[in-house]
């Protein structure tokens, strides 16, 4: 990676100092009980290395998508006591963000000491990225560390606009691990190399399809969005979900892709998702006109397993089926599964975020697998090779 990181700070950056980290807090809670703390222990080595470095931590994050006002239901309260457990530390919590009162309390930390501060959507001039914002972030602290790869792809105050006004600005380990895994595959995957790419909708992975076929071996299709390329190949698909305007594109896409596109050569079909009970896999030209392919077959399961058994780097995105419910779960179980097998026979296996790190998780396989990115939207616009204004906008690594 070509920007700084927390290890490429002097040890007199960082003692006595104030670390304004922002990170992707950004965890799903069920009223004050958060029922997924991955994103919080993802960030965890970061904030450690720089407790042990003499840091005084002061915290930012977003939480939810609050209307630029406060909400209740949107506080980091809850967060700031998970993260006191799994540091094993005080965390101290402010519910302001940019007031000189949050500046004072900064100002009043020790070194290792943690201060979290409220979410930062409360505030109007997050999203808007606005210069006076970014200004009064930038009085939290005395060098910033941007460890938010979830949230990269958003240029907003704390992410990006913060970064003009306070330096040094520095990647965290968090950040500097999905860039390296997500670029490393990109710029010199060990090959062969393929990616498996599902999800119901073909419109939201168009730019990422462009962007890997000319770098994969092999691009594998599942999900719902497999039946927009069944109705360009002149299928019934039943009640599937198919995107009709797309359907030219799906058609242009095999063409030119050729034999490095492997679409599902069976599917697993049912009258809808309620009637698990029917669900029955047929072949792909054989969906019927009442029912709606609701995960990939057991055939084509197989054989995505073995395609991804053969394979040096594995790339996935998105779930094969409706993975939520049994018995739609398994193809991406079979997936992940395979993924799992391929990581302990020294391949590199990395799962973008969003569904399919929810899917490995729930399967318990997520500490079987080389990486699973914590960003959703972050890693699939770094796959399609766009700039994310929170990587920018940090210090460059000297040439
Ligand atoms: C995410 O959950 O993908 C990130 O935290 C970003 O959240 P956002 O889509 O609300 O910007």
């Amino acid at each position: 990676m070509n920007k700084r990181t927390i290890l490429d700070l002097a040890p007199a950056e960082v003692k006595g100092k104030r670390a304004l980290v922002r990170v992707d807090f950004n965890v799903p809670l069920d009223g004050a009980t958060i029922t997924d703390d991955t994103r919080i222990r993802a960030a965890v080595p970061t904030l450690q290395a720089l407790r042990k470095g003499g840091a005084r931590l002061v915290i930012l994050s977003h939480l939810g998508r609050p209307k630029a006002k406060p909400e209740a239901k949107y506080s980091l309260a809850p967060v700031a006591t998970r993260l006191a457990e799994l540091l094993g530390a005080p965390v101290k919590f402010l519910g302001e963000t940019d007031t000189d009162v949050a500046v004072a309390a900064t100002k009043a930390l020790h070194d290792g000491d943690v201060l979290l501060l409220e979410n930062t959507r409360f505030l109007p001039g997050e999203e808007k990225n606005d210069e006076a914002l970014s200004k009064a972030f930038a009085r939290l602290g005395d060098f910033y560390v941007n460890d938010a790869f979830g949230a990269a792809h958003r240029a907003h105050a704390s992410t990006a606009g913060v970064a003009k006004f306070l330096r040094p600005a520095v990647a965290g380990l968090l950040m500097q691990k999905e860039l390296d895994y997500l670029g490393g595959a990109l710029e010199h995957p060990g090959r062969p190399f393929i990616a498996i790419l599902g999800g119901s909708k073909i419109s939201g992975k168009l730019d990422v399809i462009e962007a890997l076929l000319p770098k994969v071996d092999g691009l594998l299709i599942g999900g719902a969005m497999a039946c927009t390329f069944y109705k360009a190949m002149g299928f019934e698909t039943g009640t599937s979900l198919v995107e009709p305007d797309r359907v030219e594109m799906a058609k242009d896409l095999i063409e030119r892709a050729g034999f490095r596109l492997t679409l599902p050569h069976d599917a697993t079909v049912a009258p809808s998702i309620e009637v698990g009970s029917k669900a029955h896999a047929v072949k792909r030209d054989a969906i019927p006109a009442g029912e709606a392919m609701l995960d990939i077959g057991p055939d084509s399961a197989a054989s995505f397993g073995r395609a991804i058994s053969s394979a040096k780097t594995i790339l996935w995105n998105g779930p094969m089926g409706v993975f939520e419910t049994p018995p739609f779960d398994q193809g991406t179980l079979a997936v992940a599964n395979a993924m799992a097998a391929a990581t302990a026979k020294g391949a590199t296996t990395i799962v973008g975020g969003g569904d399919s790190a929810a899917a490995v998780e729930q399967a318990g396989l997520a500490a079987k697998m080389s990486h699973v990115s914590t960003g959703g939207g972050a890693s699939l616009e770094f796959l399609e090779g766009k700039t994310l204004p929170g990587v920018a906008a940090l210090d460059d690594k000297a040439a």
